[in-house]
């Protein structure tokens, strides 16, 4: 098996100014499955093609989520401190006794649709603020929109409280970014966490005070106020929730805004109403994998890609590759706007799929739907600044210009 010494997988700075693409499709074709090391003794076994990355996300015997999900989550086997309590962290029973309540309150129909209109709204109302020859950083002025209307709703808060969780939430994950945290990247990380934690606290006494249960965190409050759930469980679920649609579809919108820049003739397509909203809205989450991978601790030799990766091993499941894997996509390092049964996998498998994984895809749509309509459009008019980070794929700043839609497509 391959063994890299010095891994560029580790490196923030490869995935924000290298090409990590490159790197994972020589890995896919040369050594599927090898063995990445760091000069501190941290190891890992990264997976690359579609299939082995499926079957380690549907074995829920062998690989555990309970020691971290991010390398560097958690350093060295031994459990996340949320392990058991926060759904992404979690594995059998404690997993479905946690995801029952959360996808009951928060990610029902009633949620969906009411997510919708206001990611719609939000979307719409930024939109409208753009005049012709408007220069904006993207990231910052529309792609907020976004996951901004998911906590209105579920966490019944207002745009302010909306605004202040997300730029929270983003430090959290952004935190060995220079473009989100001022001093010590690990300090502003904590400083965060405690924040954010403080704050959903604050709005579950206020619902177990009202008895309001018409959204998550109030659906959340209530089972805790009848001892059905622990307050550690309501709160460390209710930052899962935030962080894991805070810092994803934001990013995601603003790659679609550089992939329609590259690729004007495509998205003609969509304007014209000849490729659908949905169907391109697949090729975008596959396009962006804006989650590059997750890591889950083998508890039992596992074998996958002809190898066996002995018990007690970290291994990455690298989303960004299996969806660029040549087996399973046709042209795979082309973005197809109209490609058909689309075998994505940016959301993971089994049983720790993306529990927003509907809301994301209503998030991406809404944008797709609303951008085809609009009479004007964004032009990339400087080169895009790529977050430091090896776990998302995003943008940091996203310089644009309001052009004519016309200007675009024409
Ligand atoms: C494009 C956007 C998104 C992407 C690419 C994405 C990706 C992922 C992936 C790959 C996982 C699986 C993690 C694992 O197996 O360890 C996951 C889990 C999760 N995501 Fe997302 N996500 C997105 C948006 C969202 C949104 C909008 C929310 C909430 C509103 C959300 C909340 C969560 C939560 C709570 C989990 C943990 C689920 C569990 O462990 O059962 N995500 N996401």
């Amino acid at each position: 098996m391959l063994v890299v010494e010095d891994s560029p997988l580790y490196s923030a700075e490869f995935f924000a100014t290298g090409d990590p693409w490159s790197y994972l499709a020589q890995l896919r074709r040369e050594a599927p499955v090898s063995l990445h090391r760091r000069a501190d003794g941290y190891e890992f076994y990264a997976l690359t093609k579609h299939a082995d990355v499926h079957a380690a996300y549907v074995d829920h015997t062998r690989l555990s989520s309970a020691y971290g999900t991010m390398v560097d989550g958690s350093y060295l086997p031994r459990k996340d401190s949320a392990s058991g309590r926060m759904l992404i962290v979690a594995d059998q029973p404690e997993h479905a006794a946690i995801k029952k309540p959360v996808k009951a309150g928060g990610f029902n129909r009633t949620m969906l649709a009411r997510i919708g209109e206001t990611v719609r709204r939000n979307i719409r109302t930024a939109l409208d603020g753009l005049a012709v020859g408007d220069r904006v950083d993207f990231s910052r002025v529309v792609a907020p929109a976004l996951p901004m209307g998911v906590l209105e709703v579920l966490f019944g808060i207002g745009a302010t409280d909306a605004g202040h969780l997300l730029e929270r939430t983003r430090t959290m994950i952004g935190y060995r970014d220079a473009a989100y945290v001022g001093g010590s990247s690990l300090d502003s990380l904590v400083d965060a966490q405690l924040e954010v934690l403080d704050f959903i606290e604050e709005l579950i006494d206020d619902r177990i005070a009202s008895g309001a249960d018409d959204d998550m965190i109030g659906m959340l409050a209530q089972l805790v106020a009848s001892g059905a759930m622990s307050r550690d469980v309501a709160l460390l679920n209710g930052l899962n929730v935030a962080v894991g649609g805070n810092e994803t579809t934001p990013h995601t919108a603003s790659l679609v805004v550089t992939t329609i820049d590259a690729e004007r003739d495509q998205w003609r397509g969509v304007v014209d109403g000849r490729v659908g909203a949905d169907v391109a809205t697949q090729e975008f989450l596959r396009w962006t994998s804006t989650n590059s991978y997750v890591q889950r601790l083998s508890v039992a030799d596992f074998e996958v890609g002809g190898q066996v990766i002995p018990e007690g091993s970290f291994v990455t499941l690298w989303n960004m590759s299996a969806n660029r894997d040549e087996d399973v996509f046709e042209r795979p390092d082309e973005f197809v706007v109209d490609r058909r049964d689309n075998k994505q996998i940016a959301f993971g498998a089994g049983m720790h799929r993306c529990i927003g994984a509907p809301v994301a895809t209503l998030e991406v749509q809404t944008f797709v739907e609303e951008l085809a309509e609009w009479d004007r459009a964004f032009e990339v008019v400087a080169p895009p600044r790529r977050l430091y980070s090896n776990f998302m794929l995003g943008l940091t700043e996203l310089q644009v210009e309001v052009v004519k839609a016309k200007a675009l497509v024409a």
